[in-house]
Formats: structure tokens, C-alpha cells, sequence
């Protein structure tokens, strides 16, 4: 059964993806309603070592629309069995006598496919590090067709810490598979290396750098914004002088297209003053929601299920 990595699984694969959003739409009807029980008889297994709230409980939430069972760590760091020196591999292979699937996060780049890597069972990456996460961009992806009404010819802008945020790096990819214009724009000190731009210009969009989120805004169908992620500082220094990089405000909105739509992975910090939330453009409450449908399909997806 399929385990879910890396966005890049998905990159050459728009029919799975197309499936699996289309499920989620098609459980998002269910809202209010009762949701099938698909995941009956299976328990999946939830394994943070990282703070989340919006991954674990959208994944847990998940797993109890569709009639399954969870067990879970929250805090894998300081209460799993890693507290007295276990490897993430140990701790894999004993979940794989109690689970059907694994959610987790971790915060080093690359321990999902470690995990992966002597599991049985599927693995969920929920994020891993800097790195990537895939149902993260899977489900923003849902949210920009949803509003937008289609995944292509758009300008977007994936503001706040291009450099650190798995979130942008995994979302720059997926839509770097449509004909769009992608402008990433982060601080001066903080954005990608050519080698980390090439490979996001290896896809069908145009993906242009800059710093100046004013000069992008102006033209964006989507302005998906991140917070500087401050746990990905070695340097708390560095992070004091990126903090406040960008900011969107009431003032910006007046200078952003009317059908714009603003979108943000969430938690949100400084990097959209609340008196934003009111604006209908405003859609990261919305996306938060839509990650439990997207979600849901996903578990359905990797228990072999759809
Ligand atoms: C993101 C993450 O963990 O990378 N959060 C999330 O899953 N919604 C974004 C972030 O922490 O800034």
C-alpha cells in the first residue's frame, strides 16, 4: 500500500491527484451529514515529534469521520520511548505490530523516508524538518481550485520563509506542474539557492524570486503567505532580523485584485494582522477546513482504499 513522502510522488501523476481531491470534494458534501465508515477495523497510528495542531487533529479527525480508530503520541520528542534513546527506526518497526498506517512528523528532513524504509505499513509524511509536506500542498491546491476554479494561469505569490517553510517548498512544486507564473518572494538573507531553483523551474511554470512583496501583490490571483519559522534558526540573531519581514495588512488588501485570494498554511503569528480575517479574500480558516476532506481521502488513498 502506498505510503505519502514526498509531493514530488505526485508530480508526475495529475490523474491520482485529480482522484484524491476529487474524493475529498466528494466527502466535504458529507459536512454536517454521516460520513461512510471506510476505515472501519483499521487503526492508524499518530507519531509527533514536532508541535502540530492542525496536521495531527485534521489526520485524527479524519480517521473518526471514517469510522476508524487512532493511536497517538503527541509529543513523540518527550514522552515516546525516544526520551531513553530509541531510534525512529525502533519505534517504526513496533508501531508496525499495532497500526495500519503511520502519521508523522519529525523535525529532521528526510525521516519520513527513513521510516518508510523499514515500515510495512504506509507512512504519512505530516512534515519532516524543512523539507517537505505533501498533504499540506495537496489540500491548498484543493483550496485554490475550489475558489479559483481551476489550478493553471495563475500568478501566485508564496510569501514568508521560502528558505525554511516545507509548506512552500512542497505547494512551489505541485503548482510548478501547471502552466502558472510563481513569484516566491522572502527575505533578502532568505531565499533559495540556483540549485533549489532550478529544480522548481524543471516543471511547466515560470518561478521568479524577489523581496519586494508590494511589487507582486498588486498582479496575484493568490497570495499564499508563511510565517518566518523560527525553530529553523540556528541563529537566533538571524531569525531576530527576518521576523517582521512581511506583513499583510488592511493597507494591503487595498492594493490586491478584488478576486484575490489569500491563503496561509496556519499557525499564524505576525504575518496577517487579524483584521484581515473579516476580508472575504481571506480563505486560511477555510483551507484549515478543507485539509480534514483532502485528508480523509489521503487515508483512504494510502489504506488502499480509493
Ligand atoms: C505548517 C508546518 O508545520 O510546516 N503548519 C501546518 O502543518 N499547517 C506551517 C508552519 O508551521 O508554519
Amino acid at each position: 500500500m502506498p505510503s505519502v513522502i514526498s509531493i514530488k510522488q505526485f508530480l508526475e501523476d495529475q490523474k491520482l491527484i485529480d482522484t484524491i481531491l476529487g474524493r475529498a470534494a466528494e466527502l466535504q458534501t458529507l459536512k454536517g451529514k454521516t460520513f461512510p465508515d471506510t476505515l472501519r477495523g483499521r487503526i492508524v497510528a499518530t507519531l509527533f515529534y514536532e508541535p502540530s495542531t492542525r496536521t495531527r487533529l485534521s489526520f485524527e479527525t479524519g480517521v473518526q469521520r471514517l469510522g476508524g480508530n487512532i493511536i497517538s503520541t503527541e509529543n513523540a520528542q518527550g514522552s515516546s520511548s525516544n526520551v531513553k534513546g530509541e531510534s525512529l527506526e525502533d519505534t517504526i518497526r513496533t508501531l508496525n505490530g499495532y497500526a495500519d498506517a503511520i502519521v508523522m512528523r519529525h523535525p529532521e528532513k528526510g525521516s519520513a523516508t527513513r521510516a518508510d524504509a523499514v515500515s510495512s505499513i504506509p507512512i504519512i509524511n505530516g512534515g519532516d524538518g524543512g523539507g517537505d509536506h505533501p498533504t499540506q500542498a495537496l489540500y491548498d491546491l484543493y483550496t485554490i481550485r475550489q475558489s479559483k476554479g481551476r489550478s493553471d494561469k495563475l500568478k501566485i505569490a508564496l510569501v514568508g520563509d521560502v528558505l525554511h517553510s516545507r509548506s512552500i517548498h512542497a505547494l512551489t512544486q505541485l503548482l510548478g506542474i501547471y502552466d502558472n507564473d510563481l513569484y516566491l518572494v522572502g527575505p533578502e538573507s532568505g531565499l533559495l539557492g540556483d540549485d533549489a531553483l532550478a529544480e522548481y523551474r524543471s516543471g511547466n511554470a515560470r518561478v521568479e524570486q524577489s523581496s519586494d512583496m508590494e511589487s507582486v501583490l498588486a498582479d496575484a490571483d493568490v497570495v499564499y503567505i508563511n510565517r518566518m519559522q523560527k525553530e529553523r534558526y540556528a541563529d537566533e540573531g538571524e531569525f531576530e532580523k527576518v521576523k517582521d519581514a512581511f506583513c499583510i495588512t488592511p493597507s494591503t488588501l487595498t492594493k490586491m485584485k478584488s478576486d484575490a485570494i489569500i491563503l496561509d498554511p496556519l499557525p499564524r503569528v505576525n504575518e496577517i494582522d487579524p483584521a484581515v480575517d473579516d476580508d472575504p479574500r481571506a480563505l486560511y480558516f477555510q483551507q484549515a477546513e478543507n485539509g480534514l476532506y483532502v485528508r480523509m481521502a489521503i487515508l483512504e488513498y494510502a489504506l488502499g482504499l480509493l
